[in-house]
């Protein structure tokens, strides 16, 4: 276990800049998900701290120790890939042994090491067969069992569970969650998949353009955005975000606001700064589940005409084509079915809504 620093790291390929100095502490014991759109240096950042690419600038410390110009094999850390890249003519011990062996274990413990793992990771039936002879799922648990023999300071993930399928997504993310609890290791993980992040991450790091937009507790994030990158990235379906006008502050801590693509006029919202609120262009935010449908005789803020329902058996989902900025989602409770054309009436839940300024930060 170790803690792992980057101090002011860069990365530029020739003239292109793909990582902007940042810097970033990752606690012993922390399971920090890296997420981002494709493409923004999450790869990078990761093969830095592996070493299997060179930082432009500054410093990556683990356990205190300047391991910047270090050898991957001299960092104590251990990386899984998307592509389990497990040798196909060596058998799962074979293969889970590997670096050991080139690493000078004696046989006697490669071999203890290797059942350890197994144990842990429910290999033992399979130590004797060939990648080949195994199933997706099982392939990416001797990958991660090829890391865990070594003992690494630091787990690196790159996209791991990305080649499986649904379901194996689910299991191998449980067991990913346990192996954390059970190694106590401190893991850095890079996911598209907004589930891993949420349920495996201590603390999510969002990246864009090789920059870090935020930092922090997955509910943190989801409930405290500190932009509207980050609003629109954390949660699906994303977050409504709507052109608003700003009429005034209350003084109060609210911004009294237009929204004319939800027909929202004169709404109270609530303002991270209360003193942030000057009249104007603004940018307004709404999750789905935080537009309330209204029942007859209930009260409503906005009326919303249905143009189509998705319903995934647990939630439902109405989609409202009206805004210029494509639909706007609001959540339904199940067993409720608008027909296309119907219109519906929702309130927006107390405190629930974001206010940004137009280029999107946070007010
Ligand atoms: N060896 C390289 N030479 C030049 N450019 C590179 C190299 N490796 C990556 N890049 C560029 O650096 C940027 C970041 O790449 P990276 O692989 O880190 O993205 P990513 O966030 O992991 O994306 P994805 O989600 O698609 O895996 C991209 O624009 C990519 O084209
Ligand atoms: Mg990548």
């Amino acid at each position: 276990m170790a803690v792992t620093e980057l101090r002011n790291v860069s990365k530029s390929f020739g003239s292109v800049r793909v990582i902007e100095p940042l810097d970033l502490t990752v606690q012993s014991g922390e399971f920090v998900v890296i997420v981002g759109p494709s493409g923004c240096g999450k790869s990078t950042l990761l093969r830095m701290v592996a070493g299997l690419e060179t930082a432009s600038g500054g410093q990556i410390l683990i356990d205190g120790s300047d391991v910047t110009g270090k050898e991957p094999s001299e960092r104590g850390v251990a990386m899984v890939f998307q592509t389990y890249a497990l040798y196909p003519h060596m058998t799962v011990r074979e293969n889970m042994a590997f670096g050991l062996e080139m690493a000078g274990v004696s046989k006697a413990e490669r071999e203890q090491l290797v059942l350890k793992a197994a144990r842990t990771l429910q290999l033992e039936n399979y130590l004797d067969r060939k990648p080949k002879q195994l199933s997706g799922g099982q392939r990416q648990r001797v990958a991660i069992g090829r890391t865990i023999v070594r003992d690494p300071k630091v787990f690196l993930f790159d996209e791991p569970l990305s080649n499986l399928d649904a379901e194996l997504r689910v299991q191998m993310r449980l067991e990913i969650a346990k192996l954390h609890r059970e190694l106590g290791a401190t893991m850095i993980y890079v996911t598209h998949d907004q589930v891993e992040a949420m349920t495996l991450a201590t603390r999510i790091v969002v990246l864009r353009d090789g920059r870090i937009e935020q930092v922090g507790p997955p509910s943190e994030l989801y409930a405290d955005p500190d932009n509207t990158f980050v609003a629109g990235f954390i949660g699906s379906p994303r977050m409504n975000l709507m052109p608003a006008i700003v009429h005034a502050g209350d003084g109060e801590g609210h911004a009294v606001i237009d929204v004319p693509a939800m027909g929202l006029k004169a709404f109270s919202a609530p303002l991270r700064d209360r003193l942030a609120a000057l009249p104007g262009e603004a940018v307004f935010g709404v999750r789905p589940e935080d537009l309330v449908w209204a029942r007859d005789g209930e009260p409503s803020d906005i009326t919303l005409t249905c143009e189509i329902v998705e319903d995934l058996g647990s939630n439902v989902f109405l989609y409202n084509a009206a805004s210029r900025d494509g639909s706007i989602v609001a959540e339904l409770p199940r067993g409720v079915h608008p027909a296309p054309g119907e219109t519906v009436r929702f309130r927006i839940s107390d405190g629930a809504s974001y206010l940004f300024t137009e280029a999107g930060a946070r007010l």
